[in-house]
């Protein structure tokens, strides 16, 4: 190991880069929590209010509750849609400063709420924090990692919403038998503090501060993550790129963006429409619908979200060494059988026994091939593809369309279900899963090893017609 003058070794200066990233991730916890809390929330909120009237008018309960579950996927839409821009104007260390207090904010309110009013003002305070959260949390720690372990180190944003997720899980349980909804909203400000104190000891991201023409403070950052020789590497390779004015809207239709446009709109649209939250969100109820009791549901519930959190520790590991392209299309494969089969149980007569087996594993697996492929990539991939100047505007606007498709899918599940029965529904998903995998092989590009500079390069050189011989960012243009 070589010593550097202040004393550090090589290794210890890689260390800081975990401890940034794992500080940043946290952002994915107040995503995931959020997502995993509200439908064990819900069943007591019911009970606290009277949900007929909202501002004095009359309206029907299950819609008021439909207004109070998705006010938060109406912010996320929101924080994601001014988050870009933001991350690009304020810098992105801010901007995670800002969505932590935010978050803190709205589950503040949501605590205390006494109306109903009141409550869904906190959703949707709560869900621009997390928008804010779901841009800004990948985009930074992209662009503070050494590009050999960047893949898993903006996975862990992936493997802390999906802890977010099973925590929510656990806490719904744990305060079930007393239905204190107001603690289980009201924890989300924990990782929030957690994450305000933290950020404000971690620096900004170096490519962030050289944009603004801060070139020593960018240095410093570099030195402090990375060996003296990469230092002076990466910092010719981010002058090679960047501009020092930030793009708009408009620079995304570039013709030699627009390639990365489409995959990256592609992967938010089938993430969601493949149908992974309708599970987060209604999972025992598919698993009564199998045959379970109401207690072992909501204990297999906690399995699912045990599955998410165990396969994307396992992406983690092999993000950077398989690549990313491995790993987005076998999930996928994994997926859209499991989907089949799924669909399958449901149709057989008699749900009991062996089918309900059937029907349970199978949705697991799916959960779990969702964990190492389409879940983390998505969110590695937006954080990669996009040249420097568009970066922040870009991961915006796909991210918008992944809340939207998030909220969609939640709002159809119910009335899909009416229409097509389980069996349709989940053969529906499959069916777009199988679009998703032609989608990938197709479109998706291969970022892994390289540097954020290097992905550029290669964008810029395909618009002008090279040729390549490797899965990369050219195969997406042709
Ligand atoms: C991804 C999705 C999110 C989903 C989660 C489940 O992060 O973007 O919508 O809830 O995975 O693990």
């Amino acid at each position: 190991m070589t010593a550097t003058p202040t004393g550090e070794t090589a290794d210890e200066r890689n260390s800081f880069v975990y401890v940034v990233a794992a500080l940043a991730a946290l952002n994915g916890l107040l995503f995931g929590f959020d997502t995993g809390v509200i439908s064990g929330a819900m069943l007591y909120v019911r009970e606290t209010f009277e949900l007929a009237t909202v501002l004095g008018y009359s309206l029907n309960p299950s819609y008021v509750e439909g207004i109070i579950v998705s006010g938060a996927m109406i912010g996320a839409i929101i924080g994601a849609a001014l988050g870009g821009r933001l991350a690009d104007r304020l810098g992105r260390r801010r901007l995670i400063l800002i969505g932590a207090v935010v978050f803190f904010v709205g589950s503040l309110i949501m605590a205390i709420a006494p109306t109903v009013e009141v409550l869904i003002v906190g959703r949707i305070v709560d869900g621009i924090g997390v928008g804010f959260a779901s841009v800004v949390g990948p985009l930074y720690i992209s662009e503070i990692s050494p590009p050999k372990i960047r893949g898993s180190l903006v996975s862990l944003n992936q493997l802390t919403i999906t802890s977010g997720i099973l925590i929510a899980y656990l806490v719904n349980y744990a305060f079930s038998s007393g239905g204190e909804w107001r603690w289980m909203l009201g924890l989300g400000m924990i990782p929030a503090a957690v994450l305000f104190v933290g950020m404000v000891f971690m620096p900004e991201s170096p490519r962030w501060l050289y944009e603004q023409g801060r070139e020593s403070d960018a240095r410093a950052v570099l030195s402090r993550t990375r060996t003296e020789s990469r230092v002076d590497e990466e910092l010719r390779e981010i002058k090679t790129t960047i501009k020092t004015e930030s793009g708009t809207l408009r620079d995304l239709l570039e013709p030699w963006v627009r390639p990365m446009l489409v995959v990256g709109v592609g992967l938010a649209v089938f993430q969601q429409v493949t149908g992974i939250n309708t599970v987060m969100y209604y999972a025992p109820t598919i698993l009564e619908s199998t045959g379970f009791e109401d207690t072992a549901s909501i204990l297999a519930t906690v399995g699912i979200g045990a599955v998410n959190v165990a396969m994307t520790v396992v992406a983690v590991l092999l993000i950077d060494r398989t690549g990313r392209r491995p790993l987005l299309l076998t999930g996928l494969a994994g997926m859209t059988g499991m989907l089949a089969i799924l669909g399958a149980a449901f149709y057989l007569p008699g749900l009991s026994g062996i089918v309900g087996w059937l029907a349970t594993g199978s949705l697991m697996l799916y959960v779990g091939f969702f964990a190492i492929g389409l879940g983390p990539v998505f969110w590695l991939m937006i954080s990669e593809i996009y040249p420097m100047e568009v970066r922040g505007t870009a991961m915006g606007v796909v991210t918008v369309i992944n809340w939207a498709g998030n909220l969609i899918v939640s709002l159809t599940f119910l009335r899909l279900v009416d229409v097509f029965g389980q069996s349709g529904t989940f053969w529906l998903y499959g069916a777009l899963s199988l679009l998703a995998l032609v989608f990938c092989y197709q479109l998706v590009p291969e970022t892994k090893g390289r540097s954020l500079e290097e992905i550029e390069a290669d964008l810029r050189e395909t618009a002008f017609g090279r040729e390549t011989d490797q899965p990369s960012v050219a195969d997406a243009d042709d």
